[in-house]
């Protein structure tokens, strides 16, 4: 099989530079229309997708990302490995502005999204207490370090729907009660989702401010996110480019199971 890294852009990274055969191209999906086109081509000769989360021009907002759709088309794509790039707020001093954070764990408090692509007619529970790949999240740290960006690896991330900022007293007991590393809105439920498809998923959190527990930043300044998020998308890109070299163009069976996800998970009875 061949690998097909598939980059799902945040805020702030609406382009990837430097394909080969480069082209937008359209996906239908069963699931909706997908938050954009899709750019395709190849780097190195690896197959390469990118999918700006909020679509060119910033138009979903992250409770209305078509999450399901986004996850499906690049699975109908080819796609193997999905790497999701996004702005995240820091609940750790040592994690600062400009710094990447490759998660490896998420508490999941968004409510308004449709979250799994089972339900009636198909009912499916997929494992879940690891929902990050190891392989895939080390390459991504490899390249990232290569890159010459500060990256942390491991951590967990507080999905929260917005599109509002947190209160004082909710982002104090993310970090001090439930030991939340970074916050942000868009990884849930496309973390669950990339499972679902049996797909490998790691999350490169790119730190953007403080949220407003630290005692220097009582307000998350939007002005502040652009300018460190614009930063940190050249740094992206910097790290995507190392990225086919750690995976080569043959894809392994992952040896954590994602892409064998759905073995054990299927509840329904296959039809007469
Ligand atoms: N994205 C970037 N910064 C954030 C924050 N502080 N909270 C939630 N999402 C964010």
């Amino acid at each position: 099989m061949d690998t097909h890294i598939g980059i799902i852009g945040g805020s702030g990274i609406y382009q990837m530079d430097g394909l080969e055969d480069a082209r937008w191209v359209d996906v239908e999906s069963p699931w909706g229309t997908p938050s954009d086109q899709i750019l395709t081509g190849r780097l190195e000769g690896v197959n390469m997708s990118f999918l700006p989360r909020h679509g060119r021009g910033h138009v979903h907002s992250p409770t209305d990302v078509p999450y399901r759709a986004n996850i499906d088309a690049l699975k109908r794509l080819g796609v193997t490995d999905v790497i999701s790039v996004s702005a995240c707020g820091s609940f750790r001093e040592e994690m600062a502005p400009g710094d990447f954070v490759v998660v490896d764990q998420f508490i999941d408090r968004t409510f308004a999204r449709q979250k799994s692509f089972f339900g009636s007619g198909c009912v499916a529970h997929v494992g879940f207490a690891h929902p990050t790949c190891p392989r895939l999240s080390s390459a991504c740290v490899d390249a990232a370090r290569a890159a010459d960006v500060t990256v942390h690896e491991g951590g967990t991330y507080l999905a929260m729907e917005g599109p509002q900022f947190s209160t004082l007293a909710e982002s104090r007991m993310y970090r001090d009660q439930w030991g939340a590393h970074v916050i942000g809105m868009t990884n849930m439920p496309e973390a669950k989702l990339a499972r679902e498809a049996e797909l490998c998923y790691a999350s490169v959190a790119m730190v953007t401010d403080f949220d407003c527990w630290h005692p220097d930043h009582d307000e998350v300044d939007v002005a502040q996110v652009i300018a460190t998020l614009t930063g940190n998308g050249d740094k992206a890109k910097r790290m995507v480019a190392g990225l086919p070299a750690r995976l080569g163009t043959d894809r392994t069976p992952c040896p954590h199971g994602c892409d064998r996800a759905l073995d054990m998970a299927i509840m329904t009875a296959p039809e007469k």
